[in-house]
């Protein structure tokens, strides 16, 4: 392997958005305090987090938003009226929550882009490699977490950029950061991990392209994991799409680099960021589950739905 790079300790979540595709859902609660199944969107990408090794998570939050850090907050009340009435299975899911995880909360001021997001956390994550969730994807089913991963790409190339990408289907380019890539070999040392044989370099990258200027079909899935250099990139960032700073346009700046990796996500993503996408993964992820799975599985059969 080539030098070794920085350990991955801190994830950066970007959570400030106004979730206007849920109303009127979304009026006083933020989008990714919206359940999927039982617990709030959001979790899902802290236990990712976790379950991929990450310290130190930062919310990038905003107005209106406080129920998040309530969420990840101990709940010193609730847990001792649960454990008083013996109810303490209850009381640990409730202790659990955030693992041992240090969280951090900054806000981003005006609603500017995902890069701009992103920006508003370099304080907090200093001069080390970081990761970066978009809270509102959950990537599931994958032998490893995907953003563990990433993690591994990254110290196997000595400090590389990573990112998560998956076949998009035609009519769907223009809602995705598309990637310009070529296939390479991991770096010496990597070929035990299960990456290592779908490893490619990104030489560029398109932010919501028409489908007729897409470079390729593999888009962005919300997963990155990026050098402390992006910060320098991203504060020199120019609205690009939508009027935005996207963080896709500082990602362009690293691959001219060369120092931008992608690989295919082996594992479900699920977009609950709209509607369809939010249905579909409460049911795919209700099926899966040990409790549920079962008379969910027969609901859905005697709707004839399902085999
Ligand atoms: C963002 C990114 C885009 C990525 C997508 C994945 O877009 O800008 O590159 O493909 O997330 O969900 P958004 O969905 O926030 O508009």
């Amino acid at each position: 392997m080539t030098q070794k790079s920085k350990k991955v300790r801190k994830a950066v979540l970007p959570v400030a958005g106004l979730g206007t595709r849920f109303l009127p859902a979304t009026k006083a609660i933020p989008k990714e305090m919206l359940t999927v199944v039982d617990k709030p969107l959001i979790q899902y990408a802290v236990e990712e987090c976790i379950a991929s090794g990450i310290e130190h998570v930062i919310f990038v939050t905003g107005r209106r938003k406080s129920a998040i850090e309530d969420h990840f907050d101990l709940a010193p009340e609730l847990e001792s009226f649960l454990e008083e009435r013996g109810k303490t299975e209850s009381a640990r899911t409730v202790r659990e929550i955030g693992g041992d995880l240090q969280f951090s909360y900054t806000r981003q001021s005006a609603a500017l882009g995902l890069g701009h997001a992103v920006l508003c956390a370099a304080e907090l994550v200093g001069d080390e490699p970081f990761a970066v969730l978009l809270g509102d994807v959950i990537m599931a089913g994958s032998p490893a977490p995907a953003t563990r991963e990433l993690i591994e790409i990254c110290q196997a190339t000595g400090g590389g950029g990573a990112i998560h990408v998956e076949r998009v289907p035609h009519e769907r380019l223009q809602f995705y950061g598309i990637i310009d890539a070529e296939p390479i070999q991991a770096p010496a040392g990597a070929e035990n991990f299960a990456w290592s044989e779908r490893l490619l370099r990104v030489n560029n990258l398109v932010e919501k392209p028409s489908a007729e200027k897409a470079p390729s079909d593999l888009g962005i899935t919300g997963r990155y994991v990026l050098p402390p250099k992006i910060f320098d990139y991203l504060a020199e960032t120019k609205p690009g799409t939508g009027g935005e700073i996207q963080l896709t346009d500082g990602l362009c700046r690293l691959a001219g680099d060369g120092e931008l990796y992608a690989t295919v996500f082996q594992g479900r993503t699920h977009d609950a960021g709209d509607k369809l996408g939010f249905l579909q993964a409460t049911v795919e992820i209700g099926l899966k589950d040990p409790k549920l799975g079962k008379p969910f599985r027969e609901y859905l059969r005697s709707l004839k739905l399902v085999e």
